[in-house]
């Protein structure tokens, strides 16, 4: 597995998530401004988000305030880091050109600041034909320079392994892959074969959702109302069967005088892969800048290892998942 050199990435689909229920320009700019501010000041280095995050009317909305915030920036810092977007091959966007639209659009809202373009997800279930012209597309789109590096997500071994050799028939790297895990993600053999697929290849392994939404900061004993009503279902079913993990997670964080969130966190990473943790404020982005600062033994490794293999409950698997 490539070493985790650079810690956590900053995602956001959190924002994208607020945006459809409920944001508050004013204030929830103001408090967004800030809390990215601090994660890229703190070293975070990868930022992630979507052209599918915020839809309806606010279709985008992710990338437009990425694009602003970044406009604070002085050139040295931007150059530091990677400002990636998932695009979503919906069925409207077909062949080989189907994503180049797509690109302009969410290169247009990150003030051109856009360098890794990762496929949402393969449409190899439901439009198998589809799936070889998009990453031909975006093949072209490094080709022709406008994008440095391009990534996939939510790709099965199969896939990925059919993806990888396409590209590199053309003499072009797939950067890295983004797939779920945490310690609430039910262990696969699939999810060996990608790591083992990224290992050979040296493509970057990232983790979304590596709080299993929040579900994993939670101390023992509260059960906090979440800000939407589907979260608030995962918790009401969840929290109740991971309590001992939870707790184990307390108990190692008290070593380090850290927060169980950084114990989950450097979880993720002592597997070798890059959290993109969703950050809503500037105390979370404080708490996983923090959790580069120090990493789990073998043993606590090894213990939160068996606490995720026993684990009773899992977090849902995306139905966008190929094989
Ligand atoms: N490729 C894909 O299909 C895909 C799918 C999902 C996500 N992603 C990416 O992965 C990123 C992260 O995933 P995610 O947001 O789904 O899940 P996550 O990172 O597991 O959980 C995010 C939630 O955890 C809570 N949190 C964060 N830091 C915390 C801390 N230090 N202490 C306590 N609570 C903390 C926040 O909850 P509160 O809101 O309650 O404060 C936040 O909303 C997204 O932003 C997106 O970029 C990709």
């Amino acid at each position: 597995m490539i070493k985790n050199r650079v810690g956590i990435g900053f995602g956001t689909w959190a924002w994208g998530n607020k945006f459809v229920w409920g944001y508050k320009a004013e204030t929830d700019d103001i408090l967004l401004k800030k809390t990215f501010s601090d994660a890229i000041e703190g070293g975070l280095d990868l930022v992630d988000t979507a052209d599918s995050y915020g839809t309806g009317k606010l279709f985008g909305q992710s990338e437009t305030l990425i694009g602003d915030f970044l406009e604070e920036f002085p050139i040295t810092k931007l150059k530091k880091i990677t400002i990636a977007t998932k695009l979503a091959p919906f069925p409207w966007r077909i062949g080989r050109n189907g994503l180049k639209q797509a690109f302009k659009e969410s290169n247009k809202r990150l003030k051109g600041n856009l360098k890794r373009v990762q496929l949402h997800w393969s449409t190899y279930r439901y439009a198998p034909w589809q799936e070889e012209q998009l990453i031909n597309g975006l093949g072209d789109l490094y080709e022709d320079g406008f994008i440095e590096e391009i990534g996939l997500s939510n790709t099965g071994p199969k896939r990925l392994n059919f993806l990888y050799q396409k590209l590199k028939e053309r003499g072009i790297k797939i950067k890295s892959i983004q797939m779920q895990f945490s310690l609430l993600t039910k262990p696969s053999l699939a999810d060996e074969k990608i790591k083992n697929v990224c290992n050979e290849n040296n493509i970057e392994y990232l983790a979304y959702s590596p709080l299993a939404l929040g579900i994993l900061t939670v101390p023992v004993n509260k059960s906090p109302k979440t800000s939407t009503f589907i979260r608030n279902q995962l918790f009401r079913k969840l929290l109740p069967k991971t309590s001992e993990l939870r707790a184990l997670l307390g108990n190692i964080g008290k070593k380090y005088s850290a927060s169980q969130a950084q114990v989950a966190l450097n979880w993720v990473r002592s597997h070798g892969a890059k959290p993109i943790v969703g950050i809503r404020n500037p105390s979370q982005a404080k708490d996983a800048i923090a959790a580069l600062n120090w990493t789990l033994t073998k043993k606590e490794k090894e213990s939160l290892d068996l606490y995720r293999e026993h684990c009773p409950i899992n977090m849902p698997t995306n139905p966008f998942i190929s094989p």
